[in-house]
């Protein structure tokens, strides 16, 4: 078996229409019976490509069975292989009747991972003339800013742009010496973190419980009227879990597993302002760089930068919803690849969504942004303002607002929920140039770049394997719970998130 759980072998590749197909059986058998009537010993050109485990001695028996049945093989070519680490792709092309073509697939399968025939000239396009090797590489990853693989290689994307160990002059705590001190306690901490330890836990002092609890205690209060509903119903958990109270800051790693149970993100510790493009690729792996440090106590509801108090408090009961935690990853996705011009819209984006971000709940604006909700007076002055500050999420109007750090922002925008924000977002992100797509495999925990008909063929199979276990659900639900509206999920399955017109067009957010 393969790392996904498929079977390795008979994967073949069919042009159905317009559309890709796959079926299990050998295109030769099929072919046998079609060309009855042919007479054997008819050459034809035929392309294989196949994938070997990187060891000695395989491509020489895989070879062979080309020698034993004596067919010659007229070029042949090699690459790493895209489908794992050790793996080798190899197009060969020969010349061949159909009878020794499917003894051939035979003694193939016996040797390699997996394998692609296709048959092509004489005017017999019963199958495709398969992709070159050196063609199917329709794009250059030198070309592209390079991107994580893997959540291990998050490792190496730590760049840290501010307030890193040091601290810029009109920092609140620039001419604190044990402060600055504490400072470097905290970015050792994050510098010398590698993906899979647990975050070291801090004995934080009195000093610092005692400014966690004064802003604890004041945006507390606001949250009872202001946060959305999605922030509110995590908090008892939060407070169970975590220990989310006034005399204690909770623990990043404490925190870290309560998130990876609920929507498998989880946390890294980071000293300061990442690089928008290593802070996103993080979110596509469900990783969130999260400052340990907290605030200076000279003034409890002022920080130039994030600190413990806007993450634990703005951002963690969000992260554990799981709609919102796939909106995150979706933007973090988009990112991996994109332009320096792309990655630097999705970060306003982020900014203006998960930082600063409203929606209409129950007819009233709700705050989601993590931002405004670690913010006291920058959450009343956005509500207090809502009728002429806040629009609708226009993406690429939103792309376009600056993103300011030491002040109130000029305008806030809001939509009805996440899934019309995450719907917004995946049309932004058609637009985003990159030659392939990419997908987040959980179970791999790295990211797979989707750059040919087979690698997508491969996840439509994965796909189709949920798909009937939601039918086979939808079946037995549907007769006991009148609730369940088929049509609105069918729409959902073939279309996406279908928003209202109404709704698009509605730019009142007080209406
Ligand atoms: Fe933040």
């Amino acid at each position: 078996m393969s790392g996904s759980g498929k079977p390795l072998l008979g994967l073949w590749l069919y042009r159905s229409g317009e559309e890709w197909d796959y079926k299990e059986e050998s295109p030769l058998a099929v072919k046998k019976k079609e060309d009855s009537k042919d007479s054997q010993g008819e050459l034809e050109k035929i392309s294989i490509i196949f994938t070997l485990k990187n060891q000695v001695g395989g491509l020489v028996r895989a070879l062979q069975a080309f020698q034993d049945l004596g067919i010659n093989v007229q070029h042949i070519e090699s690459r790493p292989s895209q489908d794992g680490e050790h793996q080798v792709d190899f197009l060969v092309d020969i010349e061949c009747d159909s009878k020794k073509l499917e003894q051939l697939g035979r003694m193939l399968k016996r040797e390699v991972l997996t394998m692609v025939i296709g048959s092509y000239g004489n005017g017999m396009e019963k199958f495709p003339p398969p992709t070159p090797l050196s063609a199917a590489t329709s794009f250059d990853f030198d070309d592209m800013p390079h991107f994580p693989r893997k959540i291990s290689e998050l490792d190496d994307a730590q760049n840290v742009l501010m307030y890193g160990s040091e601290l810029d002059a009109d920092h609140p705590g620039f001419k604190d010496p044990v402060y600055r001190q504490r400072r470097e306690q905290f970015f050792r901490i994050a510098m010398n973190y590698k993906h899979g330890q647990p975050i070291p836990k801090v004995k934080y002092t009195d000093e610092e419980i005692k400014t966690w609890g004064v802003v604890f205690r004041e945006l507390h209060k606001l949250y009872l009227k202001h946060a959305c509903k999605e922030h509110l119903e995590n908090w008892p958990q939060l407070v169970k879990y975590c220990g989310y109270r006034e005399d204690n800051i909770p623990q990043l790693q404490d925190v870290s597993v309560f998130l990876k149970r609920k929507t498998g993100f989880q946390l890294r510790p980071v000293a300061g302002y990442l690089s928008p493009r290593d802070f996103l690729s993080g979110l596509a792996f469900r990783v969130f760089h999260c400052t340990q440090y907290i605030r200076h106590s000279s003034d409890p509801f002022y920080t130039p930068e994030p600190d413990c108090c806007h993450e634990l408090l703005g951002h963690m009961p969000l992260l554990a919803n799981p709609s919102f935690a796939q909106f995150s990853q979706e933007i973090g996705l988009a990112s991996l690849g994109a332009s320096d011009e792309d990655v630097s819209k999705l970060a306003t984006l982020y900014f203006f969504t998960v930082e600063f971000g409203l929606c209409k709940q129950d007819g009233e604006l709700k705050i989601y942004g993590a931002g405004l909700l670690s913010s006291v007076a920058e959450l009343k002055h956005a509500i207090e303002h809502a009728d002429t500050k806040v629009k609708r999420l226009d993406p690429d109007l939103t792309a376009q607002q600056e993103c300011i750090i030491t002040d109130f922002q000029l305008g806030y925008w809001y939509t009805d929920s996440f899934e019309e924000a995450k719907e917004k977002m995946r049309t932004f992100a058609e637009g985003i140039h990159r030659p392939f797509g990419l997908r987040y495999n959980p179970y791999t925990q790295s990211v797979e770049v989707l750059s040919n008909a087979q690698k997508i063929t491969a996840v439509v199979s994965e796909l189709r394997g949920d798909l009937c276990i939601v039918n086979s659900a939808l079946k037995k639900i549907s007769a006991k719970d009148s609730s369940l509206d088929i049509n609105r999920i069918t729409t959902l399955l073939q279309t996406g998130l279908v928003i209202n017109d109404e709704d698009n067009h509605n730019d009142n957010p007080q209406q």
